[in-house]
């Protein structure tokens, strides 16, 4: 780092750094989760592929919503963003019902207050894109909310604000992915407030890590569909009968090789950009 960077928190995946007081620097690692459990190998790239497509996203979506990114560094993995106030919600955006969005449904028809048709299987698509806003957890998991909870958190006129531009950014990357052969299911988005008092899109966007992803050639509703990137991770866990809590078992080799393939499928699939000529030159994202 060519500068002084002071290390201020580390997260599942990234580590958080203040350049000064406006500016951060995030660098995403190539740690994996599942099902929240950060496991002992490394997927090579992984955070280098996360980098690029939120800035890809980014430059994709600036006439939508202004956002934090300032510049990418050459190492592909270190973003250096405006340092915002971030909102106290994850805004979360469901075309079609999965994950804790099936599981409320299940429970009570509905999905934060979204009374939703009867009859829907699991992995069904909704008949609109809904907003289903979460708290930020601090430990464990996060927790849906409905409107007014979250009207309660950040004020009615933001929380419109949020859900109306959260919307508008799905409804055109989820056109864009199902046109290159992939389903996005639902998304988190994290918004901050700038010093002028804007609403600016922050933290990664529309990556595998913040996404449901699915292959659209293998959607069959009615159960749980295989995901984009994490399913050989997934599928190797079951097969051990692991509990699901610290610590994660390692991965052989051949997870490993194929869950890269899958994440750098991705950004080839989503960016159409060899995922090589990011490596040689991280910027060529912004377009
Ligand atoms: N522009 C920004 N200004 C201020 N904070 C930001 C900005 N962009 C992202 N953040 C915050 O930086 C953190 C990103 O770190 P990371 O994603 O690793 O951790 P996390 O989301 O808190 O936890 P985890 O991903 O481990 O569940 C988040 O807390 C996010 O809200
Ligand atoms: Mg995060």
């Amino acid at each position: 780092m060519s500068e002084t960077a002071t290390h201020v928190a580390s997260g599942k995946v990234r580590e958080i750094y203040a350049l000064d007081d406006e500016r951060l620097l995030l660098v995403t690692s190539d740690r994996i989760s599942t099902f929240d459990v950060v496991l002992p190998t490394e997927i090579p790239d992984k955070g280098r592929v996360l980098t690029g497509l939120s800035a890809f996203w980014f430059a994709q979506t600036q006439s939508i919503v202004p956002n934090h990114l300032l510049a990418l560094r050459a190492d592909g993995r270190s973003t250096e963003c405006r340092r915002l106030e971030m909102l106290p919600i994850e805004c979360v955006v469901r075309g079609y019902l999965a994950g804790s969005g099936w599981k409320d449904y299940v429970a009570s028809g509905e999905v934060c207050g979204h009374r939703l048709p009867a009859g829907l299987v699991e992995s069904d698509r909704l008949p609109e894109p809904i907003f289903t806003p979460a708290t930020k957890a601090q430990t464990g998991h996060d927790e849906n909310i409905d409107r007014a909870a979250a009207i309660a958190l950040v004020g009615e006129s933001r929380y419109d604000e949020a859900e109306r531009v959260t919307l508008d950014l799905y409804r055109y990357i989820s056109e864009r992915a199902a046109a290159r052969g992939i389903i996005l299911a639902d998304t988190k988005l994290e918004f901050g407030v700038d010093e002028t008092g804007k609403l600016v899109l922050a933290d990664e966007a529309f990556t595998p890590d913040s996404s449901r992803f699915w292959p659209a050639d293998e959607y069959k509703p009615g159960g749980p569909q295989p995901s984009f990137d994490k399913q050989f991770v997934r599928d190797y866990c079951e097969s051990l009968g692991w509990g699901k809590t610290y610590p994660g078992p390692e991965l052989p080799a051949q997870v490993v090789d194929g869950t890269r393939a899958r994440y750098v499928e991705a950004f080839e699939r989503l960016t159409e950009i060899p995922f090589d000529e990011y490596l040689a030159d991280p910027e060529i994202v912004l377009g």
